[in-house]
């Protein structure tokens, strides 16, 4: 029955409410909605070709992203694909958070400004008709998503390529393929996912310590999952532990596997993993060679 309907979104919506449907009750991930066959939705009266339907997240679950990202009044939080602007202005009214709402939809975007300015949150709030593809959103430190899983792996390398190492994302029911979260929350039926953007440290670094042992380590790296091998004074060691974190790399090794283990924690900072205070560290690691 449902794949013989006309996939107009708003019409779809209407669609299903003569059919008894309580449409006000789904979301993206429900069967009904997830089993059509959609080749792109298209928006009310204009001719925009949607890369997701208008569903608009639940309150609760609004309230949730924002405390997996842990929002504060120092984050700037980009929803793209903000409809009516629901999170932005959440973010705006609860955590006096600066906000921006992209979303393709003149309608939304409309919806969005109607929104923010009845709220009193305009002046945190800013909301602009775009492609979510093109936005520019590299000054984010939270983004939020509620899209659809290919959408989101379309957006990933732009996600880890021009956010900032320690950004955070968060997304409504859909992950991002093999970029496994950091956490993921259940919320009734929906998941919610966190994901933190990790600095680029794969290739060869080198340091040296306080007491003038020269360590180095090469690195490979999957997203947030570090492998490699390591060095002292040029003797082939064992890399026990490589952790990434946003910028913060905590790295463990030892010369063999029953002695004793060195532990770094360093940030990255441009071209450097530097020392963070306290570590036996004495120079800044440097990359000497680029995977
Ligand atoms: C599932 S709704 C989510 C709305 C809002 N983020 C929320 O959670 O309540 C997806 C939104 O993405 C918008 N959208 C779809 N394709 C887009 C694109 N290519 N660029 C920007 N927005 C898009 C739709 O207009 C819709 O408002």
């Amino acid at each position: 029955m449902y794949r013989d309907l006309d996939f107009d979104d708003d019409e779809l919506i209407d669609e299903l409410r003569d059919l008894g449907y309580n449409i006000d009750d789904y979301s993206l991930t429900d069967p009904e909605f997830r089993d059509l066959d959609f080749e792109g939705y298209i928006s009310d009266g204009a001719d925009i070709i949607l890369d997701v339907p208008y569903v608009p997240t639940d309150e609760k679950i609004v309230n949730a992203m924002l405390d997996l990202a842990e929002v504060t009044s120092e984050d700037v939080l980009y929803d793209l694909g903000c409809g009516d602007g629901r999170i932005v202005v959440a973010a705006a009214l609860e955590r006096n958070t600066r906000g921006v709402g992209i979303d393709v939809d003149p309608m939304r975007i409309t919806e969005a400004i109607e929104y923010a300015a009845h709220t009193g949150v305009e002046y945190l709030a800013t909301f602009m008709e775009g492609d979510l593809m093109e936005a520019d959103f590299s000054d984010a430190t939270v983004v939020t998503l509620y899209l659809l899983d290919l959408v989101n792996i379309q957006l990933r390398p732009r996600l880890l390529d021009e956010l900032r190492p320690g950004t955070r994302v968060v997304s409504h029911a859909f992950d991002m393929g093999d970029w496994k979260p950091e956490q993921r929350q259940s919320c009734g039926s929906i998941n919610i996912y966190k994901w933190i953007i990790p600095a680029k440290v794969a290739g060869t670094w080198e340091w040296t310590t306080n007491d003038n042992d020269t360590y180095r380590v090469e690195l490979k790296q999957k997203y947030q999952q570090l492998s490699g091998k390591a060095w002292i004074n040029g003797t082939e060691a064992v890399l026990k532990t490589a952790l990434i974190k946003g910028d913060l790399i905590e790295l463990v090794v030892s010369q063999h596997n029953n002695t004793r283990a060195e532990g770094f924690i360093m940030r990255s900072v441009g071209h450097e993993l530097i020392a963070v205070e306290g570590e036996r560290q004495a120079t800044p690691a440097v990359r000497i060679m680029k995977p």
